[in-house]
């Protein structure tokens, strides 16, 4: 199959909802990351994400909407904390997790009775949903165990030969995946750390939040998503907290704090540096393995020991 990246005309996302309408896959853009977008209530699309990603069938997708009234034809007893957090932050990077509909197919949640919706502030994603008239799933449109796309071009990396079409919206402006947060448990939980902060949603509901769901001890519910070990790439990534304990390596990429990459630049002239941030993070990972660096070493300061949706992304990472 071609794969085609189109500028994001409204021929293009005509095109792209035709595909959608027609049970096919496509890749476009949010601004979290790109995303491989499938019809909620089309069975076979979606196992078509899961063959084309090399994803394993327990891990739920996220439905996206375009408009609020949409959540009713995905979640059912759809609590009023839901409504308050999209009125703060929809569209935005956060997923909430619902009851879901009898008739949204099983594979779309993998089986659970719950399903994750959020609306994205993208506005090739939002005209893409209105197209085809019905939400899309879509899990990132990366090879499942890849870093996240935050271009076209990496989803063409990955994907090229397998889906017929990529929208390129230009880089995603978040760099990181949504925060997901379960509405289905007490407390709710934070299943996954993004852009909005566990803080930011417990100050619109007035109520703490559990932060510690994917926690071992805990019982909770958790994102099947995160047992997996995702975004990694091919080098070697290790952590340093202190400046004197980075020695580099043949073939090495240093992530540090934007305002020190000048710095870092006359410090160490055979390494490639990078500015530390999250729009930047999976990005770099993909240049490292694209110019089969073998090391990337990451200062982690405090600044980024407090972000904790970056911290989750590098710890991954770094995982043997
Ligand atoms: O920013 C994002 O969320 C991007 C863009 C494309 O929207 N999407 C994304 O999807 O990151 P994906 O499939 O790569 O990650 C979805 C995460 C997984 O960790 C999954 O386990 C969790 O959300 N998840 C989805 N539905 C869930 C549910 N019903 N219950 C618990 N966790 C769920
Ligand atoms: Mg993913």
């Amino acid at each position: 199959m071609r794969t085609e990246i189109l500028a994001p005309t409204p021929k293009a996302i005509e095109l792209g909802a035709k595909l959608l309408l027609n049970h096919e896959i496509v890749g476009f853009p949010t601004e979290t990351v790109y995303g491989l977008a499938a019809s909620v209530f089309d069975e076979s699309a979606i196992n078509k994400i899961y063959t084309v990603k090399g994803r394993p069938n327990d891990n739920p997708l996220i439905a996206h909407i375009a408009e609020l009234s949409d959540a009713k034809k995905i979640g059912k007893n759809i609590p009023k904390e839901f409504y308050l957090l999209a009125e703060k932050f929809f569209p935005g990077p956060l997923t909430l997790v619902v009851e879901k509909q009898d008739n949204v197919p099983s594979v779309a949640s993998a089986g659970l009775p719950t399903i994750g919706i959020r609306m994205p502030d993208h506005p090739v994603a939002l005209a893409l949903i209105k197209a085809t008239q019905t939400p899309l799933v879509a899990p990132s449109a990366n090879l499942s165990g890849k870093p996240s796309p935050t271009t076209a071009a990496h989803v063409y990396e990955d994907l090229k030969g397998k889906i017929p079409l990529v929208l390129d919206g230009g880089p995603c402006l978040v760099g990181i995946e949504s925060t997901v947060l379960d509405l289905t448990c007490q407390p709710f939980a934070v299943l996954r750390p993004g852009n909005i902060t566990a803080r930011e949603i417990e100050s619109v509901l007035q109520t703490k939040i559990n932060t510690d769901s994917n926690d071992k001890t805990h019982s909770s519910p958790k994102a099947p998503g995160m047992k997996y070990a995702h975004y990694k790439p091919s080098a070697t990534v290790s952590l340093f907290y202190n400046l004197s304990d980075i020695a580099p390596l043949e073939k090495t990429m240093i992530l540090v704090e934007p305002t020190k990459v000048n710095a870092f630049k006359k410090h160490f002239p055979n390494c490639l540096i990078e500015p530390l941030t999250a729009e930047n993070l999976f990005a770099s990972f993909r240049l490292a393995d694209r110019l089969h660096y073998l090391n990337i070493m990451i200062l982690v300061d405090e600044t980024i020991q407090n972000r904790r949706e970056l911290m989750d992304r590098i710890n991954k990472a770094s995982k043997i």
